[in-house]
């Protein structure tokens, strides 16, 4: 086929490649919703278009827990027909926050999760090494990748750690974002549908991997940044996940926040930390027959939650273990006196071993 001859969408070949992250979903009709902003009259194929607007925001905080500010602004963005550059530390909420608008907007979403592997053949799609030994290359034997899949149907492409993939890789998306549209050798032309949207996801403390992305594509995004949340928040968050009570579930989170000021921690835990401890806490309760809040329970999961998730300054002495154990002490309270023959919330027989002191 010419190379500028626009191939015609083949929704069969959709289900092939990389699995798409809800690729059931129905569209809506735009009857259904008069209030709804629409994107885009019409699909390529011809489909109802997407549609966004302040409804998409109201159906968004059934998943999210605040995130207003930068939800208005993925919001917006994706309304506009921008790409996107969602910069954040680990468990900031990125792909959550993404995750909840695609559904919200019924837009699928291509998730990509970007790494040193990722070759330009993984992102667009390939030529079957078999059939094209037998049938010589044709459209019949191409295999749709993820970007290919989003540019046909009008997907959001969503690509994880883009510091992380390769720099020709890069160069693909570069022309798709000032071209709308991708020229594939022995293929020929992929248009991108008026729904096509790239939003990229950056993680900028994790060094290892990792390198600068290009001006070039920093020039073709709009950039959200996605700090920490409020300590309320969090709470709300690990809360979602947790029958414990509040308020235990209230010091695991000052626990896992702590992490992040300690001065002998480099990077702290993200809500995932607490959400862990916390789902841990209910299984390792019951197999001691004890009180998820129990101390001990609490602390033997914070180390186990915690202790991974902490990078330390390399000049300190300390362990991950000790600078836990820590936090737990001087947030949670004093273990119990074990002298006193309160074996029950001490089976382990374990105590702190550091004084606790939260050094913030
Ligand atoms: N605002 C939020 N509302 C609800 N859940 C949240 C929110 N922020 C984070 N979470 C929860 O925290 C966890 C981590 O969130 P998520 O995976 O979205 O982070 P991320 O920024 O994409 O992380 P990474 O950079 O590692 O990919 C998930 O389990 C998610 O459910
Ligand atoms: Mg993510």
């Amino acid at each position: 086929m010419p190379a500028d001859r626009p191939v015609p969408n083949r929704p069969e070949q959709n289900r092939k490649g990389l699995p798409s992250d809800h690729s059931s979903q129905q569209r809506p009709t735009t009857a259904a919703a008069p209030d709804l902003l629409e994107v885009a009259t019409l699909t390529a194929d011809g489909a109802p278009a997407e549609i966004y607007g302040p409804e998409t925001l109201a159906r968004l905080r059934r998943e999210v827990v605040g995130r207003s500010r930068e939800a208005e602004l993925v919001v917006a963005s994706l309304m506009a027909g921008r790409h996107l550059l969602l910069e954040g530390p680990p468990g900031t909420g990125k792909s959550t926050l993404l995750r909840a608008i695609s559904h919200a907007g019924h837009q699928e979403m291509e998730f990509v999760e970007g790494n040193a592997e990722l070759t330009p053949a993984r992102l667009a799609g390939h030529f079957d090494p078999a059939q094209v030994m037998e049938a010589g290359y044709s459209e019949a034997v191409w295999v749709d990748g993820p970007l290919v899949r989003a540019l046909r149907d009008g997907r959001i492409l969503y690509l994880e750690e883009i510091n992380r993939v390769p720099e020709e890789t890069l160069n693909l998306l570069v022309t798709v974002m000032s071209e709308g549209e991708l020229t594939i050798p022995r293929l020929g032309r992929v248009e991108a549908s008026p729904r096509f949207r790239f939003v990229a996801a950056m993680n900028p403390f994790d060094a290892v991997g990792t390198a600068r992305i290009s001006g070039a594509i920093y020039d073709r995004v709009c950039r959200v940044a996605m700090g920490y949340q409020s300590d309320a928040e969090e709470v709300d968050i690990a809360a979602m996940t947790s029958d414990l009570p509040r308020d235990h579930i209230d010091k695991v989170v000052q626990v896992v926040r702590a992490t992040r000021d300690h001065s002998e921690v480099r990077v702290g835990s993200s809500v995932r930390g607490a959400v862990d401890l916390l789902a841990l806490s209910n299984d390792l309760g019951a197999l001691r027959g004890q009180p998820a809040t129990d101390f001990h329970i609490g602390l033997d999961c914070a180390l186990a939650a915690l202790s991974g998730r902490i990078r330390l300054h390399e000049s300190t002495n300390a362990t991950p273990e000790e600078i836990v154990t820590e936090l737990w002490t001087s947030i949670v309270g004093a273990p119990p006196d074990e002298t006193t023959g309160d074996a029950s919330s001490d089976p382990a027989g374990k105590a702190p071993s550091r004084p606790a002191a939260a050094r913030t």
